[in-house]
């Protein structure tokens, strides 16, 4: 954090972490890939939003729209992480903990367990608690989230930037990661005001 305040916005060159598995090795800094991962992420929106009836409770399609969210700029887009992080399940275990919840998911659609916001910010945060993917975890479990309301509630989706950019350091990201931590002790309470519920 402390070496990002050296650099105009920006201009933070990339560390490893975001460099890997790079398309495009000319790209050095944070503002230039944030500008290309933006224009895949538009395009992947626009396949999703071409999609009518998905089956989006299935792995597969949780694959291919990280593939879509993410392809045109990072080799890895639609596979699984294949090292540990700092949050999620290990490695192997990836393929087993998302079977489950997109079952419990469809289980919660099938027999109305909690009402469609509630159900949608719940699989939200089990998703990036098992983080699938290499990078790209928050964009693309928000995106999922609002899939599950547009295309399978036909409600409308999660206010979660509410203005802001949560990719940046500001207010809404901090309140959104303190909810989220807070869901991980299972208080889901921050995180259902925090999309607006209630
Ligand atoms: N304590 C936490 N519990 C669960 N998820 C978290 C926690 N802290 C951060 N996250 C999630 O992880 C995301 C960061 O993972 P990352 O794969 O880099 O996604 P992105 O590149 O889209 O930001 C955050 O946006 C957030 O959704
Ligand atoms: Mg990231």
């Amino acid at each position: 954090m402390a070496e990002e305040m050296e650099y105009p916005e920006g201009a933070t060159p990339l560390d490893a972490d975001e460099m890997e598995g790079l398309k495009f090795p000319h790209v050095t800094t944070r503002g230039e890939l944030d500008h290309l991962e933006q224009a895949n992420i538009e395009a992947g929106l626009l396949w999703l939003k071409r999609r009518k009836n998905p089956d989006i409770l299935n792995a597969q399609f949780v694959q291919n729209l990280h593939r879509h969210l993410f392809g045109e700029i990072r080799r890895w887009a639609g596979s699984y992480r294949l090292t540990e992080k700092n949050i999620g399940v290990a490695p192997e275990q990836i393929n087993i903990h998302l079977r489950g919840l997109l079952d419990d998911v469809r289980y919660w659609v099938e027999n109305s367990t909690y009402n469609p916001i509630e159900g949608a910010v719940r699989f939200h945060h089990r998703m990036v608690c098992i983080h699938p993917f290499p990078n790209g975890n928050g964009r693309h479990a928000r995106i999922m989230a609002d899939a599950l309301m547009e295309k399978v509630h036909k409600a409308q989706p999660i206010d979660w930037a509410g203005g802001e950019d949560l990719q940046q350091m500001n207010e809404r990201r901090t309140q959104y990661i303190a909810a989220l931590r807070a869901a991980d002790g299972g208080d889901y309470g921050p995180l259902f005001v925090f999309a607006g519920i209630g």
